[in-house]
């Protein structure tokens, strides 16, 4: 009764059976109690041809061409069931609007932008919305409510876009503004909590996130490198709980020949000038170094110069596609010695198949995966840990 609109169902008698041609509105499932909108929005989105026989799933495989799937004339009013109409119209390539159901084609013009923007993205996007796909309504429900932020990602589908768009900016006067501000000054970890803050509730943020942190910053107190370079440093997330823990690992060393120093190397120069400014703040700029420029023209620079000569540990953090190239690059500079740790992230998501061979397969190193949770999300990936044996 009155689904989906007030007044709908009246003109049905209680015991009365509709038959298939029948116009007036009635659902299959409409009779069962406890049965409301949402239930009878998601059974038609997802159930309902399957019920009548009318094809194999709620896409319509299987069902004779010309066939409309039943999720095309659904306009829910749950939010989270009118974020996924939208999302899967948008990937039919039409822009639905959920007040009133209607939709207009995307110019071709704005999907090319949409997939040009998508793609110039890491893969980490496509996969990070992949990682949705599998999950049901009442996980999605428990997602969001403890990550807010990942409702975007859904509502956007592949036109959603996660770095890069103002939010770094954005994120640095948020910092500012933040009611723990005073509490930053000089204290790394506030400012990442504060960081993990903004990402679960606001805007998701790609950096490495505190449970993969936790895991890099163990390997740091137990070899206690002296040279630490990382490559692929955004706004300095890394940058500040790792320069801290290299910090701690030296504090009660008493040499004052040579320090210990976390060199940054970051391509995008609003990124790196983010990062500058919270190594300010935390009170880094003794330890850290950022580099603003492509990794292996900055590598390749720093040598020359004489900033060092080895690598005790390397943290691979910029683009999958360019670990094992980058990576080679250091071995040509012959900045790797016997015990340098080597640590490459998003080893399994979104992936980096090609590198992992590469370090199985190199004669002078041993390698293994650590397990690792993406946050916000929750969602498992992999640090590979390499050392080399000279
Ligand atoms: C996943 S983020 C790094 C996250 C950071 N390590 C953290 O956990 O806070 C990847 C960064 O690599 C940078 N990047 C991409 N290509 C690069 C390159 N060739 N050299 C240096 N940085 C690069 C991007 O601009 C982006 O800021």
């Amino acid at each position: 009764m009155h689904y989906p609109s007030a007044g709908d169902g009246k003109d049905v008698g209680p015991t009365e059976i509709l038959d298939e041609n029948d116009t007036r509105e009635g659902w299959e499932v409409a009779h069962l109690p406890g049965v409301g909108p949402y239930a009878l929005d998601s059974f038609r989105i997802f159930h309902r041809d399957m019920l009548r026989g009318l094809a194999k799933d709620w896409e319509g495989t299987g069902a004779p061409p010309g066939f409309e799937p039943e999720w095309k004339r659904v306009v829910p009013s749950d939010k989270e069931l009118k974020a996924y109409i939208r999302w899967i119209w948008l990937k039919e390539g039409y822009i639905w609007d959920p007040s009133s159901g209607r939709k207009v084609a995307a110019s071709a013009k704005r999907m090319r932008q949409k997939a040009e923007r998508t793609k110039s993205l890491s893969a980490t996007i496509t996969c990070k919305i992949s990682f949705l796909r599998p999950l049901n309504m009442e996980e999605r429900r428990k997602l969001y409510g403890k990550y807010p932020s990942l409702r975007k990602l859904e509502e956007l589908g592949d036109a959603y876009v996660e770095w890069n768009d103002g939010r770094e900016p954005a994120l640095l006067r948020w910092l500012y503004d933040h009611a723990s501000f005073p509490q930053m000054r000089n204290n790394p970890r506030v400012i990442c909590d504060a960081m993990d803050e903004h990402a679960a509730q606001h805007n998701f943020l790609i950096n490495i996130g505190p449970d993969k942190a936790e895991k890099v910053a163990a390997l740091i107190s137990e070899n206690k490198p002296k040279i630490f370079v990382e490559l692929g440093g955004y706004v300095g997330y890394s940058a500040l709980w790792f320069g801290c823990s290299l910090k701690n690992a030296h504090k009660d060393s008493t040499s004052d020949g040579d320090q210990a120093v976390y060199w940054s190397l970051e391509a995008d120069p609003v990124f790196a000038g983010i990062a500058m400014n919270l190594v300010d703040l935390a009170g880094l700029g003794d330890v850290v170094k950022i580099v603003t420029g492509k990794a292996a023209e900055s590598l390749t620079r720093l040598k020359e110069e004489g900033k060092f000569a080895k690598v005790d540990m390397l943290f691979l953090d910029h683009i999958e596609d360019l670990y094992v190239t980058d990576l080679k690059v250091v071995e040509s500079l012959g900045l790797l010695k016997k015990g340098s740790i080597v640590v490459a992230d998003n080893v399994l998501r979104p992936g980096a198949p090609e590198y992992k061979k590469y370090v199985e397969q190199h004669p002078s190193m041993e390698t293994r995966a650590i397990k690792g949770l993406i946050i916000p999300g929750e969602f498992e990936d992999e640090i590979e840990v390499t050392e080399y044996k000279g």
